[in-house]
């Protein structure tokens, strides 16, 4: 049964602030796509596992249909004796030739922050201690209750949640915070009794983790249900949630934290004025815990509409795991983020679970590579 509130979350997730990075995107787009027009490669490139399809040919029919449309236009205007028909004709001509431009523009920026070479087998068809049973985490948007992820230790709970027309889903990880077992949860979802009566059947909610400026909606019903629990925000997040008691903000790897690092490791990725998330790495399972900085939509048959995989395709992400382009055109620090991705990849993770997506359970560590080469450059891995 999915939680009711599940369908308000749907209706209030258009936050203002991530209307406000559209600014940010356009001039990101501007500066990407003439970078690329002019020549400049950036040096992450060399980091790709395998070349992706170029964003200038996923582009091309579309630049060649106005491209043929201006042309026409204007043969068309030129054929004509003059007049009012003549004028409209040609200025029909001058729309689509700005058109084609704008979209050879974009698909420049989007080749510039280098799409990853798509991935469609990156989730493996079975968990590996539940060998020949459906991954019980396919399709990434199904509700599940708490799902045993890696036994003993990581449990993983999904909910459906759309977003901007497309079915995102949501997932939320709760993993073994230190030696006695206390529990960890990263990026809370709606807390169904089933989810709530597992949680407390494994043992006792200490620590609840908000990593970003998004994933926040849950994290009153969660400290409710577990009063003794405290929370730990993302930068900037108790400014935009100063209702909730927050016990700390994770703003950088020095922080003080309260669970044991040995078992539960994190970094801050920095270097956009919104999207800061605070990654962390369970050690004992060797997961690493991401949440918007990618992710891994597109894959038919889950997404369904063909309409919504063809604007991924065009932007880039579909079938594979990756920073959104969105986030990588208005990064404004893209050395700060290098650092914390330097950071991340320095843990010798196996697995990485994201919050809207296919899971990452087959080549990990080049994956990652692949989906931050934007930021990167030869020697950081
Ligand atoms: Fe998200």
């Amino acid at each position: 049964m999915v939680d009711p509130r599940i369908r308000d979350v749907a209706d209030d997730n258009r936050v203002p602030d991530l209307t406000a990075q559209w600014p940010l995107v356009l001039r990101g787009m501007l500066r990407h796509g003439l970078a690329w027009l002019a020549g400049d490669r950036p040096p992450g490139a060399a980091l790709l596992s395998r070349p992706a399809p170029s964003p200038l040919r996923t582009w091309a029919p579309i630049i060649l249909a106005l491209a043929a449309i201006a042309a026409g236009s204007f043969a068309a205007a030129a054929l004509a004796l003059g007049g009012a028909l003549a004028w409209i004709v040609a200025a029909v001509g001058v729309v689509a030739l700005v058109f084609a431009a704008i979209a050879l523009l974009m698909a420049s920026a989007i080749a510039h922050v280098l799409p990853p070479p798509p991935r469609p087998e990156c989730q493996l068809p079975s968990l590996p201690h539940r060998p020949g049973e459906p991954h019980p985490l396919q399709p990434y948007f199904r509700a599940t209750d708490l799902v045993e992820y890696v036994p003993g230790e990581v449990w993983v709970a999904q909910m459906p949640l759309r977003f901007l027309g497309g079915q995102l889903g949501a997932r939320m990880v709760v993993v073994r915070g230190d030696r006695e077992g206390h529990l960890l949860i990263h990026s809370p979802i709606a807390p169904t009794p089933a989810i709530l009566d597992q949680v407390r059947a494994l043992g006792e909610v200490r620590w609840i983790v908000a990593p970003n400026l998004l994933h926040h909606l849950f994290v009153g019903p969660w400290l409710e249900a577990f009063p003794a629990a405290r929370a730990y925000a993302a930068p900037g997040l108790p400014e935009r949630r100063p209702d909730l008691p927050w016990a700390g903000v994770l703003a950088s790897s020095d922080d003080d934290v309260p669970w044991d690092r040995s078992f539960v490791d994190h970094v801050t990725l920095r270097g956009h004025p919104f999207h800061v998330e605070v990654a962390l790495y369970h050690r004992p399972s060797r997961t690493l815990l991401l949440c918007d900085q990618i992710e891994n939509l597109g894959h038919a048959p889950e997404t369904a509409s063909a309409l919504v995989r063809w604007g991924l395709e065009l932007a880039g992400m579909a079938r594979r795991p990756t920073a959104p382009t969105d986030l990588k055109l208005s990064l404004d620090d893209p050395e700060a983020t290098r650092a914390g991705v330097r950071a991340l990849l320095a843990w010798p993770f196996e697995r990485v679970i994201i919050a809207h997506g296919r899971l990452i359970e087959r080549d990990a560590r080049a994956t990652m590579i692949d989906a931050f080469a934007h930021v990167l450059r030869p020697g950081d891995v």
